[in-house]
């Protein structure tokens, strides 16, 4: 067949395809509008209601109020917290009682897993595997469109430098490239492919915008910035959110530079759906229309009403503000009435999308809701994931360990007729394991798998294994003590898990003392006074500060909050089944007093030598400027090495790629896998640059004794950022390459970007 005629055929078909797709899309749009013309102004107000279920609340209940008759009038658009095939039919059939029958979208949220609950988002960031990242979603998912939920509220991809927000666990962390990635894997991962597949959930990037940089770390308090910082570190993830399709946003509670972000036109229609063209619809946060009212920018409800909706706000949770509002405001011409019929397009598109006209319960199926209750699989990559997330801090030499080895991993064989003392608080813990924004379900106490249970099961009756709680979480009392201590000295190894409680973190959970409770520092210190060798596990939903125990214990490992399979994931990392290789997403502070803290930080005009110059620098007097662990860190059971750097060039030039290469050797005992960083620094800026950020990381697994060689691309796209003016882009100039193990053990090179 000649070329001509074969591209003319690819062209007709090509042609044909747009067409047939564009009267698809046309048909949505048609369907939305032939609806849209049908309904009272009252009930395209209601299409913007949502309201909380009456099983559950996830925020500070309002009066009741009769909603299934407002469901029966029309007057609810969605619905949260309902979850379960029989709940969301009985809710949905009302629905179909409305005149117009148009079907509620169901929201809930589902942060880090329904059914199986994965790693916390914090400790599964710290995996930096991103498709092991979007499965866990991509599951959670599939558990929960089983049940009759449509949609997520998730992810949350507020970038977090304060770890006195107890938020942090929600995120993925400081950095707004690796943020960016993760918001992307995740949005993936929940939807799917695509909407209107009964395994796919809405994602809703979440809470729009800079709400992790509240002021003193405290919920819901203020946020003030510069553009230059809200462009370069906290919109970067949202704007990924929005390119990877994320199908709706939830604004924020706090206010950005003196707007609350509800009431924010500049993020919601001048950024988000004017700049990036964002043709979702945007939900407000529990209440957050209303709360315009005691952060002194709206006078009433009313007022509130009118400022969210002008905004951009298409949907109001559970304030009541639009529902009670609305129409009034279109009648009194302070809100046009193409202003509802965008915000109600928005909406009724989602819902022809997710296919609920066609059928209004396909989401509710009891059959696909009991495969999915006990999914062996699924449990089974939960396991993987927890492993992947668990950060080896320390593992050092023991005095009376074997020569220059650290504890870690554990010899099963070694353990035959030893013993074991398993001691703290969290060792026999069963639904902390699964951390804030986790669903309880009756058999939780067999599902959930404790430490003690996963480490009986590890090492059989060989071993002998002795309990001592120790100390509670929070207390003065040292009464368990001397029961630890006696297990300790009767053990040939003692592992210890301390930590925050679970619910000492996630909403309204910040703390200003971020320190390990209680009396949990004394009893490590009691326990290490035994002389016997020692392994402590720290849980917790946030970065806390345990200087003594960093320093002195020689085996660390941090296991957040890990999920169901917990236990079985900290066991098989204890006793070398997996080799931990997990690395950190935020900056573990030594103080509270060093916070925010973070890598990417600019350099002053005095910048401290090193962590003993004082002298006249950028310097605390009583602490060093670094963090305790910095971004990026974490061990392996084995080590690696790195070459020097290897530059294709010096020069890069505009629309060139400059390569930077290095040879990384696995020079342990253990095979295992090392996530590779790259950070680039602009030496000189038209605006001051941080002395690092990181924009690439490559994960190898490598045999012990293999190399291999890792080759990162540069070009002008890893350099831009945005100036005093808000253009993103590139500067020519000197710029230096890092590449390492984490933000700051690395290799160094430098190249010049020409005009
Ligand atoms: C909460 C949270 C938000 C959540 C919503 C619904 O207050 O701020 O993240 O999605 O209410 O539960």
């Amino acid at each position: 067949m000649n070329n001509k005629y074969f591209y003319r055929s690819l062209l007709l078909i090509y042609a044909t395809v747009f067409s047939f797709l564009c009267k698809a899309q046309k048909t949505i749009d048609e369907k939305v509008d032939s609806v849209l013309k049908l309904m009272t102004l009252d009930e395209k107000v209601g299409q913007m209601n949502q309201y909380n279920g009456d099983w559950d609340a996830t925020g500070p209940i309002t009066p009741q109020g009769d909603k299934q008759n407002q469901i029966r009038k029309g007057m609810v658009g969605s619905m949260l917290n309902v979850t379960g095939v029989e709940h969301t039919v009985e809710l949905q059939k009302i629905a179909m009682q409305s005149r117009m029958k148009i079907p509620l979208l169901f929201g809930q949220d589902i942060i880090h897993g329904y059914r199986t609950t994965f790693p916390i988002p914090l400790a599964e960031a710290a995996s930096w595997d991103l498709e092991a990242i979007k499965s866990s979603a991509r599951i959670a998912a599939t558990e929960a469109a089983a049940s009759g939920v449509h949609w997520t509220f998730a992810p949350m991809v507020d970038i977090a430098r304060d770890p006195r927000w107890g938020r942090v666990m929600e995120g993925a962390g400081e950095d707004p490239y690796l943020g960016s990635l993760i918001a992307t894997a995740r949005v993936k991962g929940f939807q799917g492919k695509g909407l209107g597949n009964t395994d796919a959930l809405m994602a809703c990037a979440k809470h729009f915008a800079a709400y992790g940089a509240a002021i003193g770390g405290r919920d819901y308090n203020s946020v003030d910035m510069s553009l230059l910082t809200l462009w370069n570190i906290y919109l970067p993830p949202f704007k990924a959110a929005a390119e990877a399709g994320a199908a709706t946003f939830m604004n924020s509670f706090n206010t950005l530079n003196g707007i609350p972000a509800t009431g924010n036109k500049y993020l919601q229609t001048d950024i988000l759906k004017d700049k990036w063209r964002f043709k979702g619809f945007i939900v407000s946060d529990w209440n957050s229309i209303g709360e315009m009212i005691p952060h002194g920018f709206a006078k009433d409800n009313y007022d509130a009403a009118l400022k969210a909706v002008t905004a951009g706000n298409d949907m109001d949770m559970e304030s009541r503000s639009y529902i009670q509002n609305l129409a009034k405001l279109v009648k009194d011409g302070k809100v046009s009435i193409q202003r509802i019929d965008d915000a109600v397009r928005r909406i009724l598109k989602k819902k022809f999308e997710l296919g609920l006209f066609d059928d209004p319960y396909k989401f509710s199926d009891k059959k696909r809701e009991q495969q999915q209750w006990n999914n062996k699989q699924n449990l089974q990559a939960e396991k993987i994931m927890a492993e992947k997330s668990i950060v080896l801090l320390k593992n050092e030499p023991f005095p009376s360990g074997r020569a220059g080895m650290g504890i870690l991993p554990l010899n099963k064989n070694n353990l035959k007729g030893k013993t074991i003392a398993l001691i703290g608080p969290f060792i026999k813990s069963i639904r902390d394991n699964l951390g804030f924004w986790s669903y309880t379900w009756p058999d939780d106490s067999e599902r959930i798998i404790s430490i003690w249970e996963a480490i009986k099961n590890k090492v059989g009756n060989s071993t002998n294994l002795l309990y001592a709680k120790g100390c509670n979480i929070d207390d003065t009392s040292h009464e368990g003590f001397a029961e630890a201590i006696k297990a300790a000295m009767e053990a040939d190894v003692v592992i210890m898990s301390v930590g925050e409680a679970a619910n000492w973190s996630g909403e309204a959970k910040s703390r200003s003392n971020i320190h390990l409770p209680g009396v949990q520092k004394e009893l490590i210190k009691a326990i290490y006074a035994t002389g016997k060798p020692i392994v402590v596990m720290i849980n917790a939903g946030r970065p806390l500060i345990f200087n003594w125990t960093a320093d002195h214990i020689p085996s660390i490992v941090y296991a957040w909050w890990l999920g169901t399979e917990a236990g079985d994931a900290i066991a098989d990392v204890l006793f070398g089944d997996y080799n931990p290789s997990a690395k950190l997403p935020m900056s573990f502070p030594r103080a509270e007093g060093q916070i925010p803290i973070y890598y990417n930080y600019f350099n002053t005009g005095r910048p401290a030598k090193n962590d003993s110059d004082l002298n006249y620098v950028s310097a605390y007097i009583d602490l060093p400027n670094s963090p305790k662990f910095p971004f990026g860190y974490g061990l392996s059971y084995t080590t690696f090495s790195y070459s020097d750097i290897k530059l294709n060039s010096t020069i890069l030039r505009p629309g060139k790629a400059l390569t930077a290469s290095v040879v990384i050797t696995n020079s342990g005992k253990y095979d295992g896998k090392e996530t590779v960083q790259l950070y680039i620094r602009d030496m000189v800026g038209s605006v001051v640059r941080p002395v690092k950020e990181l924009k690439g990381f490559q994960q190898i697994f490598l045999k012990a004794g293999e190399s291999k060689t890792i080759t990162f691309k540069i070009t002008t796209d890893d350099l831009k950022f945005y100036n005093d003016k808000l253009i993103y882009n590139y500067e020519p100039g000197d710029f230096k390459i890092f590449i390492g193990t984490n933000s700051e053990d690395v290799k160094e090179a430098g190249f010049t970007l020409q005009k």
